[in-house]
C-alpha cells in the first residue's frame, strides 16, 4: 500500500510523455527540449536503429503472446546495412525505409553507422555482436561488393562451400566475435538453394553501477493464467533507481543504471498478464527518450530476477511485416552477383547474462527503503546506451521458469 502511495506522485508526469509518444516517429514534437539526446548525426542514427528495433521487436512479439522475446537489434540493422550495399537503388530506399533510415538524410551514413558500433561496443558497456553475410556457392559473386562491405565494417561477406563444414564455420566465427559466448549459433545448415542469407548474433553482460548484496533467492513469480513459479532473484534493499508510473499504460517503470552509461528499463505493467500489446505499441525511440526525462531517483527495495537467457530467432519472415515484402519478392541484390538471387534466412541469436555482479553495493546506515519494487510478474525490458540513445536490447520476460543459455 505504502509503494502505491508513493507513486502516485509521478502520475502527472508522466501524462506528459504518453501524449507525445502518440504523434509518431516522423512528426515533431511540440516541445524540443524532450528529445535533445538526438541531436548529432550518431544520435539520430541510434534513434533511428531503435525504432527499427522496436518495430521488429513488435512484429516478433506477436506471433505468439506468451512467450519470453529477447532481440538486439542493432546487429539486425548492422547485416541489413551490409545487404544494401549490394543493392539496387531501389532496393536500398526499400531496405534503408525498413531500417528507418530514410529520415535521416546523413551523406555519411555508414560511416555514422560503424561510428556508433564502436561507441556501443566498448568493452565496459558488455555488448558484443557478430554480423555477416553469407552467400550462396553457386553464385558468382562481384568482388567489389566483398571489398566495400570488409572495408566498411571489418567484415568480408563470405561465400559458402556447400556440406557440413559451413555449419562450424559459421557457429566458430560468431563464437569468435562474441568471445565465446554465443555457441551453437545454427543447429542446422541454411536450406539448400538460397542465395543469401544473413547472420547477427549478439550477447550482453552488463554489470550493475550498484550490485546486489542478495542474489538466487527463490522468490515467487507470478504467470499468466493464475500460476507462480518459483525463480531466482536478485534483492537489494536501499537500491537507487529511477522510477514512475504511467497511468495510460498501467504500468510502473523503473529505470537501473549499470556501468559506462547502460541503463535498463523495466516496464512492469499493474495486472499479471503476458499480454504487453498495449504498452508494446507505444515503443518508439523518442519515448523513451522522453520518458527517461521524467522519471524521478528513488530508493527502494528491489527484487528482480536474474536474467540470463538465450533466444534463437528466424527473422526473415517477419520483415514482411517492416513493409519489406516487395523487396523480399524482388530483393534487387544486382552489386552482389549478376544472378537472380533471394534473401533466405534471418538468422539472430542473443545471449544475455544479468547477473548480481557489478560494483559493491555501498552499505547503508539508512534504515531500508518501505517502497518496495519487485519484479514479479510478467514485464517488458529494455536495455539502453545512454550516450547515445541507442537500443541494445529489448526483450519480454513471462516466464523466467528454466531460463537457459
Ligand atoms: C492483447 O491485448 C490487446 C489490447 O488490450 C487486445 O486487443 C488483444 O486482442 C490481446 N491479445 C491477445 C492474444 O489476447
Amino acid at each position: 500500500m505504502k509503494s502505491l502511495t508513493f507513486l502516485l506522485v509521478f502520475v502527472p508526469l508522466l501524462s506528459v510523455c504518453r501524449s507525445q509518444s502518440e504523434t509518431g516517429v516522423d512528426e515533431e514534437l511540440g516541445d524540443e527540449e524532450h528529445v535533445e539526446l538526438f541531436t548529432t548525426a550518431t544520435t539520430k542514427l541510434a534513434a533511428a536503429t531503435s525504432d527499427f528495433g522496436y518495430n521488429l521487436y513488435r512484429a516478433l512479439a506477436s506471433q505468439d503472446a506468451s512467450s519470453n522475446v529477447l532481440l538486439a537489434p542493432l546487429s539486425v540493422s548492422t547485416v541489413l546495412t551490409q545487404l544494401s550495399m549490394g543493392a539496387s537503388e531501389t532496393a536500398e530506399r526499400q531496405l534503408y525505409r525498413a531500417l528507418r533510415y530514410h529520415t535521416l538524410q546523413d551523406p555519411q551514413l555508414h560511416n555514422t553507422l560503424r561510428d556508433l558500433l564502436t561507441s556501443t561496443g566498448t568493452t565496459g558497456k558488455g555488448l558484443s555482436t557478430a554480423a555477416r553475410v553469407y552467400l550462396s556457392r553457386r553464385l558468382r559473386v562481384k568482388p567489389e561488393f566483398l571489398r566495400l562491405v570488409e572495408q566498411q565494417f571489418g567484415t568480408a561477406p563470405k561465400q559458402l562451400m556447400g556440406g557440413a563444414k559451413d555449419l562450424k564455420d559459421i557457429n566458430d566465427w560468431v563464437s569468435q566475435g562474441t568471445g565465446g559466448k554465443v555457441q551453437r549459433f545454427l543447429t542446422k545448415p541454411f536450406p539448400r538453394n538460397t542465395g543469401v542469407n544473413t547472420v547477427s548474433a549478439a550477447h550482453f553482460k552488463g554489470k550493475w553501477e550498484n550490485g546486489f548484496s542478495q542474489s538466487n533467492s527463490l522468490e515467487s513469480f507470478q504467470i499468466d493464467g493464475g500460476t507462480t513459479v518459483r525463480v531466482p532473484m536478485m534483492h537489494q534493499d536501499n537500491y537507487p533507481v529511477k522510477m514512475g508510473v504511467d497511468s495510460d499504460l498501467s504500468c510502473t517503470i523503473a529505470q537501473i543504471q549499470m556501468q559506462d552509461s547502460v541503463s535498463i528499463f523495466v516496464f512492469l505493467p499493474n495486472d499479471v498478464s503476458a499480454n504487453l500489446t498495449t504498452l508494446e505499441e507505444s515503443l518508439t525511440a523518442e519515448f523513451v527518450q522522453d520518458l527517461s526525462m521524467t522519471l524521478l531517483p528513488a530508493e527502494v527495495s528491489l527484487m528482480l530476477p536474474v536474467l540470463s537467457f538465450s533466444s534463437t530467432n528466424e527473422l526473415q519472415p517477419l520483415l514482411a511485416d517492416l513493409g519489406l515484402s516487395d523487396w523480399l519478392t524482388s530483393p534487387g541484390l544486382e552489386k552482389i552477383t549478376a544472378q537472380p538471387v533471394k534473401l533466405g534466412t534471418v538468422n539472430h541469436k542473443v545471449v544475455m547474462e544479468m547477473v548480481a555482479e557489478g560494483n559493491r553495493y555501498a552499505s547503508s546506515t539508512s534504515p531500508p527503503s518501505h517502497l518496495a519494487l519487485r519484479v514479479d510478474k510478467p514485464f517488458l525490458f529494455l536495455v539502453r546506451d545512454e550516450s547515445s540513445g541507442a537500443l541494445l536490447l529489448v526483450g519480454r520476460m513471462v516466464n523466467p521458469k528454466n531460463l537457459r543459455i
